[in-house]
């Protein structure tokens, strides 16, 4: 199949290109800049070069490939203040906004087969009450802390632009949180430091659940679905959902730095907001048991206890 990557040269990108084209698909993948073009040359791919955000240029850039599938990987998160969560999301929020509207009204002009798009599956996107793992069935959290309401809705936009295509079969793919090479959960980047230096204390009970997934996991359910998913939704995430209090401490452990300090919810207030202790306490986890039915998906790394060691 001819396969456009929007998010080609990003973290999960990278890992995915490369599989598509062993694979045998024919990749073309999209970035902004002229200088990232050598580099999904190297991956395989035919670079595209255009901002996801001009739609004259995205519908050129896709007209010109005649993909049958697209792929839509857009972020751009960057560092994130907890207390600002909005503000930092501000970007990524419009490429979930209108960066979804250029490429489906583009796919449509050109008739895609498929349009899968990165949703979320752990920070807060699930409902925070009633059970600690939920399924694609359980809704999205309906009263998001008020930093994140922006960002909420801007995931709801894609996942209803998306599902709510029918002329493709629009798939949504809820991805845990990422780990691995090239994400802020490897050695010397950002979240592995900060747990490293001691800077990512355990707020409250640490009763929030999060999901992890491998980056090269992630990549695998992404061409699993690409080559045969069905219209819906797939949460892509690994076999172990655990609370902040199990998993911090283990990652300490792993990385050689002493146990996380222990803040009461009101000192993690006024460091991390609400939406930080939202995530250190509240959050729920995600069950892979439809990608794994479906997608006949098995992540190589099926818990972040031995996956944060390998990586
Ligand atoms: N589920 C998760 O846990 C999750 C999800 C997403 C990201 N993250 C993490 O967040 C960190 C930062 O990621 P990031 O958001 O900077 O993403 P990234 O992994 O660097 O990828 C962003 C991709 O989007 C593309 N892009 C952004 N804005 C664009 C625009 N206006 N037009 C065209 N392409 C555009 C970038 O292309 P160019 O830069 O080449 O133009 C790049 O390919 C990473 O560590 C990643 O692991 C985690």
């Amino acid at each position: 199949m001819r396969v456009f990557v929007a998010g080609a040269t990003g973290a999960i990108g990278k890992q995915l290109v490369p599989r598509l084209v062993a694979a045998g698909h024919e990749v073309h993948g999209m970035t902004r800049s002229e200088s990232k073009q050598a580099m999904l040359y190297e991956l395989g791919a035919v670079p595209v070069v255009a901002d996801a955000l001009d739609p004259d240029r995205v519908a050129e850039a896709v007209g010109r490939a005649r993909p049958d599938v697209i792929v839509h990987q857009l972020t751009a998160i960057g560092a994130v203040d907890m207390r600002h969560f909005d503000r930092d999301f501000a970007l990524t929020n419009r490429l979930r906004t209108e960066g979804t509207d250029h490429l489906l009204s583009a796919g449509q002009a050109v008739g895609v087969r498929r349009f899968v798009a990165q949703g979320v599956g752990g920070f807060g996107a699930y409902m925070r009450t009633g059970a600690p793992v939920k399924s694609e069935e359980d809704p999205l959290d309906p009263t998001p802390a008020r930093e994140m309401r922006e960002t909420q809705a801007a995931i709801r936009h894609l996942e209803q632009a998306v599902l709510g295509a029918e002329w493709t079969e629009g798939i949504v793919l809820r991805y845990g949180a990422f780990y691995g090479p090239g994400t802020s959960l490897a050695p010397g980047a950002e979240q592995f430091e900060l747990v490293r230096r001691r800077k990512f204390p355990l707020v409250g009970d640490g009763g929030g659940v999060w999901s992890f997934i491998h980056i090269a996991d992630a990549a695998e359910a992404t061409l699993a679905a690409i080559e045969h998913g069905h219209r819906g939704v797939y949460n892509v995430v690994d076999d172990d959902p655990a609370p902040v209090a199990e998993w911090l401490p283990a990652l300490a452990v792993e990385l050689g730095a002493k146990k996380p300090m222990r803040v009461p919810r009101l000192i993690g207030r006024l460091f991390a907001g609400e939406a930080g202790v939202v995530m250190m306490t509240e959050v729920r986890g995600a069950s892979n048991a439809k990608a794994k039915r479906e997608l006949a998906w098995r992540p190589a790394h099926p818990s972040w206890r031995q996956g944060f060691a390998a990586a």
